[in-house]
């Protein structure tokens, strides 16, 4: 059956190669985002490509209302949404006390609270109907303290936290939760978050094989997705026999540009 999915951050990056992907399997779509003119390119492709149909709404997330105008557009239009894709996010490079901290609210207002209160809107109408997917776009970041983006690291330690235990509690209710770890990709997310010139991008995964993961993972029901299978053996089975207290200053040195 035709699936309908919401997914944030479509503008770009991921979440624009996820509303490809979806799109391909025949599915409707939902695109939020703030930048309505990519939004819109992005409808038209789709539209001609894969006649499938797609509504477009511009939101920036970080307002407080945010989640609840996403959710009144759906319910305005009619839309059915089977699968959520949080996905909107951003990171910003430097010293958490040299940073100007209304930056690092906007990311927590984002990555955190926007993803927590769209989530629980959703839920309500998927637990109704004993059926639904979340795919949350968290990172490998969310398995360590990340000095010189210590706000960015803790906000994805708390979207694959999040994610386990929505995962547990929703199985009962025939609702899957998946979390999307990718390390480095190659999107406009390096120069948001100010990283550009170091090298930790040099050999950055693409966006469009992230995102393929993260959808082939989301169908399949699975919690935990980190989309590079090296770094997957090293978060798995290699980092948690290294002295904890190395950690900080190894992910220091990984993140100097
Ligand atoms: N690239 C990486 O290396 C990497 C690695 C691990 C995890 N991630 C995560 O992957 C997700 C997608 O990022 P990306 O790499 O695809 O980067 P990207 O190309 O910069 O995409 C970010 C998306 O989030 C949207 N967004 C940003 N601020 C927003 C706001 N205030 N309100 C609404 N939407 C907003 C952007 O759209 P507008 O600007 O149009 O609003 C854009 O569509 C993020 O959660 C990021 O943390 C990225």
């Amino acid at each position: 059956m035709k699936k309908t999915a919401l997914i944030t951050g479509a503008s770009s990056g991921i979440g624009m190669e996820l509303a490809r992907i979806h799109a391909r399997k025949n599915g409707d779509l939902v695109l939020v985002a703030r930048r309505l003119d990519e939004l819109e390119t992005l409808k038209s492709e789709l539209v001609e490509k894969y006649k499938v149909k797609v509504w477009v709404f511009q939101q920036d997330l970080t307002r407080v209302d945010a989640a609840e105008n996403v959710y009144a557009f759906t319910q305005k239009e009619g839309v059915q949404v089977d699968y959520l894709f949080n996905n909107a996010g951003f990171g910003g490079h430097g010293f958490f006390v040299d940073r100007p901290i209304e930056k690092d609210i906007e990311m927590i207002n984002l990555n955190v609270s926007a993803l927590v209160k769209l989530s629980h809107l959703f839920l309500q109408d998927m637990k109704k109907r004993k059926s639904g997917k979340i795919l949350n776009t968290a990172s490998t970041a969310g398995f360590f303290p990340g000095p010189l983006q210590a706000t960015y690291f803790a906000t994805k330690a708390f979207v694959v936290s999040f994610s386990e235990a929505l995962a547990h509690e929703l199985k009962p209710h025939n609702i899957s939760v998946t979390a999307l770890c990718p390390g480095p990709v190659k999107t406009e997310f390096e120069k948001t978050a100010g990283m550009t010139g170091g090298n930790l991008f040099e050999k950055a995964a693409s966006a469009k094989s992230t995102a393929e993961k993260g959808y082939r993972a989301m169908e399949k029901g699975k919690v935990i997705c980190i989309s590079e299978p090296i770094l997957n053996v090293l978060i798995r089975f290699v980092m948690p026999f290294f002295p904890k207290f190395l950690i900080p200053g190894m992910v220091q040195k990984m993140q100097t540009i």
